[in-house]
């Protein structure tokens, strides 16, 4: 029997989370190629622009200038005492194209250097293969994911990150919040819909292709790097039943087994049997290569990496929708409420995470928990955001009342511990961040990094190992 875990382990991983689309800006430095972030003005749930206008402001293009300025900002995450980094390699940085021959090599000295700053640091590089990056050609030459070309892409750049940071990076992540192809299939897969088409058909057909370029990035994971750990990477905040009615129980099981069958895929190495159901009454035919259920039932994660931010509740026969954050639905009296509508649930967390394990039995990793909200400058200079130190402290709580509950986690990366744009909506303005960055909406200001009161508070909780709490 397992025994009873009361404080956190002692190589547990501590630190925080960002994407390269959404901080590093140089969008298109250094032979870097146009992914499919730059063409969002407002964000990955409004419009897509497939020609990037001039004169438009797009907070992308320079986002936080994390690509000149990440040994500053990398000083700072020592100084919290960080043992982890999450971030995500920019597919177009390494093949501008997605379907080059060579690889761009100024791209992968980028990385190189930023990889060996992070080591040097005393950090762990925890890297996402893809987090709403596509390599935009590849959307307009090959309609992205739904066509199977892109699989072969996509093990090439594998094998060129795998191989080239094999003695560096010991833990990967493979496509980021992949189920969120059922929301934002635009930012998940870089799928844009024609007219006409099944919308659905072709959601599940381009993550079929997902599913399979991930078994064999996992194949190829295995072979280059055996010592390393790599998993998938889900958005699982979660939704409760608005009322014990037995149609919203049921529904609500219903919508939550639309992400969960993302992680049956990947974990379990099969679609779980009430997908032939979900098939059927939407009118969907997927194509299969022979040889497809094999490979996906061959090579699965060896962990469940997942974001975790709110909850919402779900009433019978309400619309299934959600964005960044989640499923989101009705919203629950007894919980607070961000300006942008995000509702605050550290025992979700909990109540999560034993849902996770209790389903998969492999690690959990919290690889995004963050508090979007806004914050001031008062006269003193001084950002007193104790509304984020509260948000974290009650989730950590909530992971570590998790661990004694027999759940087992590897670590814990805040999202966004310094200010970055917004993938929801492109906004500066929703502040994540430990470190206060000085740029707007509209790409004023400075760039100057200041620490937040929830900078030294968060230091002291990794210093303690979370024994304080
Ligand atoms: C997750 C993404 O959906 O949520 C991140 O993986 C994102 O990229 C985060 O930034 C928070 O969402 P938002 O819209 O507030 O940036």
């Amino acid at each position: 029997m397992k025994k009873l875990i009361t404080k956190f382990p002692k190589d547990f991983m501590w630190g925080g989370a960002i994407a390269a689309n959404q901080a590093e800006g140089a969008y298109l430095e250094d032979g870097k190629g146009l992914d499919i972030s730059a063409g969002f003005p407002n964000g990955i749930k409004h419009d897509y622009d497939q020609v990037i206008e001039e004169n438009k402001f797009y907070p992308t293009h320079e986002a936080i200038d994390f690509y000149h300025r990440y040994k500053e900002d990398l000083a700072l995450m020592e100084e919290m005492n960080f043992n982890a980094f999450r971030t995500s390699i920019n597919w177009s940085r390494i093949y501008p194209n997605g379907d080059d021959l060579e690889p761009n090599e100024a791209g992968l000295k980028y990385y190189d250097d930023l990889f060996d700053e992070m080591i040097k640091r005393g950090m762990q590089p925890i890297v996402t293969l893809s987090h709403y990056e596509t390599p935009v050609h590849l959307v307009k030459q090959y309609g992205s994911w739904r066509n199977r070309k892109l699989i072969k892409f996509f093990l090439n750049y594998c094998e060129t990150v795998f191989e080239h940071y094999k003695d560096k990076v010991k833990y990967w992540l493979t496509f980021n919040e992949i189920n969120n192809m059922r929301r934002m299939p635009g930012g998940a897969g870089g799928i844009f819909f024609k007219e006409g088409e099944n919308q659905q058909q072709v959601i599940y057909q381009a993550s079929h292709n997902m599913f399979v370029a991930n078994s064999l990035s996992i194949k190829l994971f295995k072979e280059i790097i055996p010592e390393g750990q790599i998993g998938c990477m889900l958005s699982l905040s979660n939704t409760y039943p608005n009322t014990c009615k037995p149609e919203d129980v049921f529904e609500t099981m219903e919508l939550r087994r639309r992400s969960l069958m993302f992680g049956d895929v990947m974990i379990r190495g099969e679609y779980p049997s009430y997908t032939a159901r979900i098939w059927d009454e939407e009118g969907i035919e997927i194509h299969m290569e022979p040889g497809d259920e094999e490979i996906i039932k061959c090579h699965t994660v060896d962990f469940l990496a997942f974001s975790y931010y709110r909850t919402s509740t779900h009433k019978f026969g309400q619309p299934f929708h959600g964005d960044t954050g989640g499923d989101q639905g009705t919203p629950n009296p007894y919980i607070e409420t961000t300006p942008w509508g995000w509702q605050i649930d550290p025992l979700g967390l909990r109540y999560t995470l034993n849902e996770l394990y209790d389903r998969y039995q492999i690690p959990l990793f919290v690889v995004e928990n963050g508090l979007g909200q806004i914050d001031e400058i008062d006269e003193n200079g001084d950002i007193n955001d104790d509304y984020r130190i509260d948000y974290v402290r009650d989730h950590v709580k909530a992971m570590k009342e998790a661990l004694r509950d027999g759940v087992e986690i590897m670590g814990y990366t805040y999202w966004g511990p310094i200010d970055i744009v917004s993938v929801g909506t492109g906004e500066m303005k929703k502040r994540y961040g430990f470190i206060y960055v000085d740029r707007d909406n509209e790409g004023n200001g400075t760039m100057e990094r200041r620490k937040k009161k929830s900078f030294h508070w968060y230091a002291e909780l990794i210093r303690n190992n979370g024994k304080n709490i």
